[in-house]
């Protein structure tokens, strides 16, 4: 059973600590929601765009460190522009010229990224102020967190009532639960853009991680970063990740596809599709450190971004700075532009109709 620890208290090993985190621009008090698991990792989630704000795993010694980049307050979450641990929606990842067209009607969002629009917008999701709840968890601690967002909101159709919920696992891992229903036909993509750093963020960069991604084909893209429509072979490409490969071993070579991306910036293709049972579809090992980090999931594709565009310029949690490549994203996903792209899995969801998906990130060690 969880039980919420008054303001300020230390967390205790299998509980649900609630803090102050800051306040909007606006002065809407903002939280902070720590779960702590019986081992005593940790994850923190803000009602503040849903973001997750710290997570603590052991190494292969058992010692914690907090993989994920973010902030230290409020502040961080309202002036960020990474996404560091949002979550992201109407539309995660991008959307070709900011329009799309449903039963013949044209709808135009704001150009956010060039010509394009980028993860729900000006004011996305993680730009919001969630409903937090939190829940009683057979294996864990949970912590539900609710949207709406209203017709029209950013451009996109319908009244949107939006569910996730995180549960941190006695076995240590972070599984999100996303659920959506509409009262009007729209497109709903929503993820999470957690950036990790699995020797501990603000530690250098990611480039020695060892990576597996489950996928045959990716989907190169052009100068915008919108996929060409085409699914392309890994086989013979810096985007062949079958085997553990380093996140660093192929990331310079002269590649057209890397080129566009400023490393790796691009959405992979699942190798078991959509609507399935959560099956594996990335696997990180840090060497180092030994932990390791699989990523399951109901999506049918997966992005996978090196933190291309990080500058060292935003000071992120305990003053650290997140120089380019120090972080990985493996955002779970349906692809990017699929409201334009007639052969990708469908992203509408009708009024009447449910959008669930679920993505685990599963923590464990390498001796
Ligand atoms: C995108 C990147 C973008 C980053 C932060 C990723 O999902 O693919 O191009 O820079 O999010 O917005």
């Amino acid at each position: 059973m969880t039980t919420l620890a008054p303001v300020g208290a230390t967390p205790q090993p299998g509980s649900t600590t609630k803090k102050s985190f800051g306040k909007t621009p606006d002065g809407q008090p903002v939280d902070l929601y720590v779960l702590t698991n019986k081992n005593g990792a940790e994850a923190s989630i803000t009602n503040y765009g849903g973001a997750l704000v710290t997570l603590k795993m052991p190494d292969r010694n058992g010692k914690l460190a907090d993989i994920v980049l973010g902030y230290d307050n409020a502040d961080g979450y309202v002036a960020d522009k990474s996404y560091f641990g949002a979550l992201v929606g109407r539309y995660g990842n991008r959307i070709g010229h900011a329009q799309f067209v449903l039963d013949g009607k044209t709808y135009t969002l704001a150009k956010n990224n060039g010509d394009n629009s980028l993860h729900g917008g000006v004011k996305g999701f993680n730009k919001g102020l969630w409903a937090a709840k939190t829940l009683s968890a057979k294996d864990g601690q949970s912590l539900e967190l609710s949207y709406r967002s209203k017709d029209g909101e950013e451009g996109f159709p319908g009244n949107l009532k939006v569910t996730v919920i995180y549960t941190l696992t006695d076995a240590n891992a972070l599984k999100i639960e996303y659920t959506a229903t509409t009262d009007k036909k729209t497109v709903v993509n929503l993820t999470n853009h957690a950036y990790f750093n699995l020797a501990g963020q603000g530690s250098g960069d990611i480039l020695g991680h060892l990576l597996m991604i489950d996928a045959d084909q990716f989907t190169p893209v052009d100068a915008g970063l919108i996929p060409t429509g085409e699914l392309r072979d890994v086989t013979g490409t810096p985007f062949d990740f079958h085997k553990p490969t380093a996140i660093g071993a192929r990331i310079d070579q002269d590649d057209e596809q890397l080129k566009l991306g400023g490393g790796y910036d691009h959405n992979f293709v699942l190798r078991r599709g959509a609507y399935a049972e959560e099956s594996p579809a990335a696997r990180v090992v840090e060497p180092t450190s030994g932990r390791v980090m699989e990523v399951w999931t109901t999506e049918p594709g997966i992005q996978f971004y090196t933190g291309n565009f990080l500058d060292g310029k935003t000071i992120g949690k305990g003053g650290a700075s997140y120089p380019k490549r120090n972080a990985f994203c493996l955002e779970t996903q349906h692809f990017p532009d699929s409201p334009n792209q007639p052969k990708f899995p469908p992203v509408t969801l009708n009024h009447g109709e449910r959008y669930h998906t679920v993505t685990t990130y599963k923590f464990s060690v390498e001796k």
